[in-house]
């Protein structure tokens, strides 16, 4: 049953609470009314375009009449990704790991898309983003996200690394050297003290590592000067290595190999371009040496 409120004369419910709280019958706004129809009609429009009913009696669920599927709209997104990513990768197709770092616009790509490829493919060794893992023998595999290479740090030699793979070798010394020689040589080695020493010299180590113990390219043998190391820096561990060797058949000896990722076809070219490039941006990449001035014989104007 219905009143009138006694001051704006609108009808109410009849209920009063708490003494003068009345309940007017006033209708919701127009503007409401309609957005609730148009509601209604967008829920009957959207049942009908779209997959809506689960199950039906005919054992097949209602597909809707847009022809929507999740695994559609999935590979219309992948199409619009492959496409952007088609441009890049055809264009570093052909083009040189040096070539692409020049291009910085496909460097950029290759930051970006080369993240999940040393992920996959590398980052077990030598730690995401080339941190490093180290182990109890010091580091699994050399890190790659400073500027200390042993086998140099410009964009060819990474790329080479990892291409062709590599392997250093280091023989044991067990036979060739005195333990007393092996204990100076390696407190030589860990305290830091030069190694331009007789005893280095008469012993072959500058064969590998050169005159002053800095390392050569060439062998990848480490540089023992600059407080950078390969494995366990100990004194203990030094001569442990000096003693067994690296990669040198000894069952003590120290064991470093890095897989070549062309030869078994683990990756394609264009993917070890790639990852040389992202490599070299971990921010250690050497730039080459600026090409000498190139002045034209017979061009000297006489001063
Ligand atoms: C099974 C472990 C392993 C995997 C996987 C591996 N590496 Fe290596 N990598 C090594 C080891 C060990 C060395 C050092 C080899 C040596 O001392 O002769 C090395 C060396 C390198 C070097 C040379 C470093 C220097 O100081 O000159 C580069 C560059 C490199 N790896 C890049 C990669 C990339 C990129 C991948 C992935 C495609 C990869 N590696 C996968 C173990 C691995
Ligand atoms: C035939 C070449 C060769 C000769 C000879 C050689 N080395 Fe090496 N040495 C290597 C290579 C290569 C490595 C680096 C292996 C790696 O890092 O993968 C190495 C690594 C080392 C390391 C480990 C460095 C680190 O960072 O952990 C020490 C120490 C060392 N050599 C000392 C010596 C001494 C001392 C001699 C002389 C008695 C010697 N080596 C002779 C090739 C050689």
């Amino acid at each position: 049953m219905s009143e009138k409120h006694d001051v704006s004369g609108v009808p109410t419910t009849g209920h009063v609470w708490d003494g003068d709280l009345a309940d007017f019958t006033n209708q919701p706004p127009k503007w409401w009314m309609l957005g609730l129809a148009a509601s209604a009609v967008w829920v009957v429009v959207y049942w009908l375009y779209y997959p809506s009913i689960p199950v039906s009696t005919m054992g097949e669920h209602f597909k809707g009449f847009g022809g929507w599927t999740a695994i559609k709209e999935m590979e219309a997104d992948k199409g619009a990704v492959d496409a952007v990513r088609g441009k890049f990768e055809a264009k570093l197709k052909d083009m040189t790991p040096a070539a692409i770092l020049a291009d910085s616009e496909l460097t950029e790509y290759v930051k970006r898309s080369g993240k999940v490829l040393f992920g996959d493919n590398c980052a077990a060794c030598h730690g995401q983003n080339g941190v490093g893992v180290h182990d109890k023998d010091g580091l699994f595999a050399p890190i790659l996200n400073d500027d200390d290479w042993l086998y140099g740090g410009k964009i060819d030699n990474i790329h080479e690394s990892i291409a062709g793979g590599r392997q250093s070798m280091m023989p044991a010394q067990k036979d060739l050297l005195s333990a007393a020689e092996i204990d100076t040589l390696a407190n030589a080695v860990a305290k830091g003290q030069p190694l331009s020493t007789p005893l280095f010299a008469g012993k072959g180590c500058i064969a590998c590592h050169g005159e002053d113990g800095k390392g050569m390219e060439a062998v990848g043998s480490a540089n023992l000067t600059d407080k950078v190391w390969r494995f366990d820096s100990s004194v203990e561990g030094i001569k442990r290595t000096i003693t067994y060797g690296v990669n040198s058949g000894d069952p003590m000896g120290r064991v470093a190999v890095m897989p070549s990722f062309k030869e078994a076809g683990k990756l394609s070219d264009a993917e070890i371009k790639k990852l040389a490039v992202y490599v070299y941006k971990f921010g250690g990449g050497k730039a080459d040496a600026p090409a000498a001035s190139v002045e034209a014989p017979g061009n000297k104007s006489g001063k």
